[in-house]
């Protein structure tokens, strides 16, 4: 971190959540994707030197305790437990793709939490039946073959795919950095989120409620959540803004991280929420 970092150990009910917590002022409380840990946001750093970064593991991922998610909901209330017990005013909440689910639902079930919302890599709209068999299929595949047949599934998929990306520098350690990622997330909560993350409902009537400042983030080359899906949310949410981003696959916080932090600080920025 630029600015020291520190872990904490917060316990909420039946878990045991792992936090990094870096800088000071506005809390942005970081929420990473499936099935990652807090180490996805290493490239937002950069953002503790004006601001007071919370980046934990979610519930079962990384070194929290206790099992996987039961449903977004309870994720977004164990975020907001965690913002108070780290005693902080309400935060801008940043989510990339399951963290974004999370985050949708922090924004619906605890507005006074959420000073404005960062969506990434994400969407608002609940599973197709498919996508849902697909997740049933992979939980299962995962009980009898372990996380690297996740790890191999998903990595492919989550950076961008054109030529230009694939000759980047760096890129090869982006992939060794997720793979691993991916291999020390227990089974169980692989397990458990897969389910949580097919039953959750869809969200768009609720967003269009939803009056913080908002800015949609989503990588050109998103192969996952690609960026019709954010385009379709800026159609239903009065307050938000879309930012697409060039050569950026679904991970474009990691991927592009100057850019994403640049396009965070001009938002808060020019919505009013931090000064620049
Ligand atoms: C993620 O990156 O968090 C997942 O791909 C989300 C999902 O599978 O819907």
């Amino acid at each position: 971190m630029t600015a020291p970092s520190s872990i904490h150990h917060v316990a909420l009910g039946d878990t045991r959540l792992a936090v990094h917590t870096a800088g000071s002022g506005l809390p942005v409380l970081l929420l990473h994707g499936f099935p990652l840990d807090h180490a996805m946001w290493a490239g937002q750093e950069p953002l503790a030197e004006h601001l007071r970064l919370v980046v934990p593991d979610q519930r079962g991922f990384g070194a929290s305790a206790g099992p996987g998610p039961a449903s977004m909901e309870q994720l977004a209330d164990d975020a907001a437990a965690l913002l108070a017990a780290l005693h902080c005013g309400p935060a801008v909440v940043c989510g990339l793709s399951m963290g974004g689910y999370v985050a949708q639902h922090l924004a619906v079930r605890h507005p006074d939490r959420t000073a404005a919302l960062v969506l990434v890599d994400t969407k608002l709209e609940a599973d197709t039946p498919e996508a849902r068999a697909a997740r049933v299929d992979l939980a299962a595949k995962v009980g009898r073959l372990g996380q690297r047949i996740v790890a191999d599934a998903m990595v492919p998929r989550l950076l961008a795919s054109s030529a230009e990306a694939r000759a980047a520098a760096g890129r090869a350690d982006l992939e060794a950095a997720l793979h691993e990622a991916i291999l020390r997330q227990p089974v169980a909560t692989i397990q458990a989120a897969l389910a949580a993350l097919g039953a959750r409902p869809d969200m768009t009537a609720a967003l269009g409620q939803v009056r913080v400042p908002t800015l949609l983030v989503v990588g050109a080359e998103d192969a996952i959540t690609p960026p019709a899906c954010m385009e379709a949310a800026v159609e239903v949410m009065p307050h938000a803004r879309l930012l697409v981003v060039p050569r950026a696959g679904h991970m474009t916080p990691l991927e592009a991280p100057g850019v994403f932090n640049r396009a965070v600080f001009e938002f808060l920025a020019e919505a009013g929420v931090h000064p620049a």
